[in-house]
């Protein structure tokens, strides 16, 4: 059988580093891999390294005439199998989208007829951004094969997509694309080499929850009462987003459920999207076990009973009878799970004697803190917020301030509590 080949393309990220031991385990599954690295991948491995590691020669300069004179870009582009950028920058994919050639990794992308398969990793920003994910949606419209990043814990101390798989899953997908069975065998008892999964790596004065995980809920529910029509309140979801980003921020694995509501989804946050209170239920037990959950949601009460499949119609025949049934409360029920999470935050909207009513509420549900708000003005949907913690050791109140700045500050009070156990 014909030796496979590939070409290797590495562009400049931290994950640059674990390029040499996917070389390794490639040629282990008797793959052949030519090199070749843009400028600022030679910051983070010397092209000596690789070389060693490829046994052959490593590409980077297009001007250099003596190589452009035995072997050039476009013999490059044509001599491998299978073309694999990895690991691939927002950088180098906002290029290869633009169809920029303007250094040798590039000018190959840009001359080749093979198969392309770019292996994404940068920061989880920089891959929710909405200039990556528009290059990466031409990419994959231009024929060009991505495989999607794994998510987690990263170097830079964030949490969320954008980490560089594994090199034996890389390895196994370069398989796959060659039609070369893969040995899993080959790739059995390697060094860990996963810099990022080392907690130290995490800044614990800025990112206070990190290894954490928090499960947020946020927006109103829909109840249907037909297919048209449904029973809904005017939560806009944003206090709890913003306390979801803030978590994330702080370095929290962070599960945002979210009912019907217009808002972008924070950085670094996994966020399900349900409508009805039930739904929102069963998407929070299968979150658990959490460290805390906090429950913005303004669940709907009360469903109706029936919702037909048809819309039900003004027939004349004077008003159709609705009749509603109790949604199971959410945060009452988690409170008496066997998976309680450790810190059960509540939140209550009130529109006159707040304290008294959270605090009556602390002991109906079961959790440990209460969150509540004056809702008189017009905090539903507005900016600000004004609020007070209310739990066993008695009330915090605090100013009208921006949602952001509330739910950070509340995230704060959240690190503070699980640092003390
Ligand atoms: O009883 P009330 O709706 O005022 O309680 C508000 C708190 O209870 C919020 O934290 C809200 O998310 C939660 N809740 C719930 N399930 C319900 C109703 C409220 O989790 N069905």
């Amino acid at each position: 059988m014909e030796t496979k080949r590939i070409l290797l393309i590495v562009s400049g990220g931290i994950a640059a580093y674990k390029s040499l031991e996917l070389v390794r385990l490639i040629k282990r599954q008797g793959i052949a891999v030519r090199a070749v690295m843009t400028q600022s991948a030679t910051e983070f491995v010397t092209p000596l390294s690789m070389g060693v590691m490829t046994e052959d020669q490593v590409y980077g300069d297009m001007f250099d005439l003596k190589e452009e004179r035995e072997i050039g870009h476009i013999q490059l582009s044509r001599q491998a199998d299978l073309i694999v950028i990895c690991p691939a920058t927002a950088n180098i994919l906002a290029k290869m989208a633009a169809g920029i050639a303007d250094d040798l990794a590039t000018t190959i992308l840009l001359a080749t007829d093979k198969p392309v398969l770019a292996v994404p990793a940068m920061n989880v920003r920089m891959w929710q951004h909405a200039a990556t994910q528009r290059n990466l949606a031409q990419l994959r419209a231009d024929g060009v094969t991505i495989m999607e990043p794994d998510s987690g814990a990263m170097a830079c101390g964030e949490f969320g997509p954008g980490r560089l798989p594994e090199p034996p899953a890389i390895a196994e997908r370069i398989c796959a694309m060659l039609g070369h069975s893969f040995d899993s065998t080959l790739t059995a008892g390697r060094a860990p080499t996963t810099l990022e999964a080392q907690p130290d790596f995490a800044d614990i004065t800025h990112r206070p929850l990190f290894g954490k995980r928090v499960l947020v809920t946020a927006g109103p529910t829909h109840e249907a009462i037909d297919p048209v029509r449904y029973i809904a309140n005017r939560s806009s979801g944003r206090q709890g987003f913003a306390i979801a980003a803030a978590a994330a921020e702080m370095g929290a694995e962070v599960t945002l459920i979210a009912g019907p509501v217009h808002l972008v989804t924070p950085p670094g946050v996994i966020r399900i999207d349900v409508e009805t209170a039930l739904e929102m239920q069963s998407e929070v037990e299968k979150a658990l076990p959490s460290d805390v959950a906090i429950m913005v949601a303004a669940v709907a009460d009360w469903r109706a009973t029936e919702a037909p499949d048809q819309k039900i119609k003004k027939d004349g025949k004077g008003i159709p009878p609705l009749t509603l049934t109790e949604n199971p409360d959410i945060l009452a029920s988690l409170a008496q799970h066997k998976n309680r999470p450790g810190l059960l935050i509540g939140f209550a909207a009130e529109t006159e004697k707040i304290i008294e009513h959270a605090q009556a509420k602390l002991a109906k549900k079961g959790c440990d803190w209460i969150v509540a708000n004056d809702v008189s003005g017009d905090v539903m949907g507005g900016a600000n917020n004004a609020f007070h913690i209310v739990n066993k050791d008695g009330v915090e109140s605090w100013p009208d301030s921006p949602k952001d700045v509330i739910a950070r500050k509340l995230m704060e009070r959240v690190a503070h509590a699980l640092a003390q156990g």
